[in-house]
Parts: C-alpha cells; structure tokens; sequence
C-alpha cells in the first residue's frame, strides 16, 4: 500500500478495517480455523454490523469529500467520481443480499460482498486516491477532511487519532502499513 497523503488516513484506516473483514470471511469459509468456524450466521451478523456501522457511512464520507472535488476536474476526475458510486451502489445491493438470503444463499452473497468490497478497496487505494492526491489542492482536501473528521466525531464514528492524521501530525514520514496480504 502506498503511503497516503494526511487528509485521507481516516479513510484508508477504515479501508485496512474492511479488508480485515474480507479476510476473515474468505478464510473462514475456507475453513482456517484461526479466522472463525465458518458460521455463516455469525458472518452474516458481523458484515451487517460493520455496514450499518462503518461501511455505509464511510461510503457516505468518501462521497460528500471527493465528489465535489472530482467533479471540477474535468472528464477524468467525473469518471472516477462515478466509478466510486456506482462500485458504493454495487457494495449496498450485495449488503441487501447479505441481509435477505435465505441460509442455503448466505455463503454466496458473502464471498461476493469480500470480493467486491476488496476490488473497490484496491480500486481506491491504488487509482482513485493517487488520482486525488496528485490533482485535487492540498489545503482544500485537508479543509474538507477536518469537515469530515467533525461529522465522524459528531456521529461517535471517529477514531481519536484521526484529527492529528488529517492535520498531519500524528506521523512524520511513517507509513500507513495495511494489510500486506492486499493484493
Ligand atoms: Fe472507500
């Protein structure tokens, strides 16, 4: 993983979470008995909880600080900007099939939410961010990004060091090490 400007630690945080969780549903289902039972009912529980609670928001954040932006760069930047949503979408419909499967169908629809929620991951951290990164005005973003860590802290969602990370004080030049199983 490359090392991501300040204002978007909070997201990658939140990104090396959801792999974590893709991780544990595929090896769980694999039956690596370090990663779970294999329970689809409880799999189903946690991916839930993490949706509603993580997920969905963070689609949320992602939107209200990047669209915006995106959009004012022309074709490139509203391309990526509506590969984002329309990947968010494809996420939410797959969460729904999570939600409604009967149990005969729950397996599926979660090897299908790890894998499409790692290739968006991949997708963002690899393209989407370095686009941001080397396009979008540096002051801006991280004036947006303060914005957002106050939402996040409003809805108890933000970790207490994400306001030093977007302020850029919580790292000199460490990198941010996500999971190195990320492909
Ligand atoms: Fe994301």
């Amino acid at each position: 993983m490359p090392r991501r400007a300040a204002p978007l630690v909070p997201l990658s945080w939140d990104h090396r979470n959801t792999l974590l969780l893709c991780t544990t549903i595929e090896r769980s289902l694999a039956g690596d008995s370090r990663f779970g039972d294999g329970d689809v009912d409880g799999l189903r529980g946690r991916v839930l909880t993490h949706g509603d609670r993580h997920l969905l928001p963070h689609f949320g954040d992602e939107e209200m600080l990047l669209v915006p932006m995106l959009r004012r760069l022309g074709d490139e930047g509203a391309a990526f900007a509506a590969r984002m949503i329309a990947e968010h979408v494809d996420i939410g419909a797959v969460l729904a099939r999570v939600r409604l499967a009967p149990r005969d169908r729950v397996e599926v629809a979660l090897r299908s939410f790890a894998a499409l929620t790692r290739a968006h991951v991949r997708f963002e951290e690899r393209e989407l961010y370095p686009f941001v990164e080397t396009h979008v005005d540096r002051e801006a973003l991280a004036a947006a990004a303060l914005r957002m860590v106050g939402r996040r802290t409003d809805d108890r969602r933000a970790d207490r060091r994400e306001l030093q990370a977007v302020r850029g004080e919580l790292f000199d030049d460490a990198p941010l090490e996500l999971d190195p199983a990320t492909p």
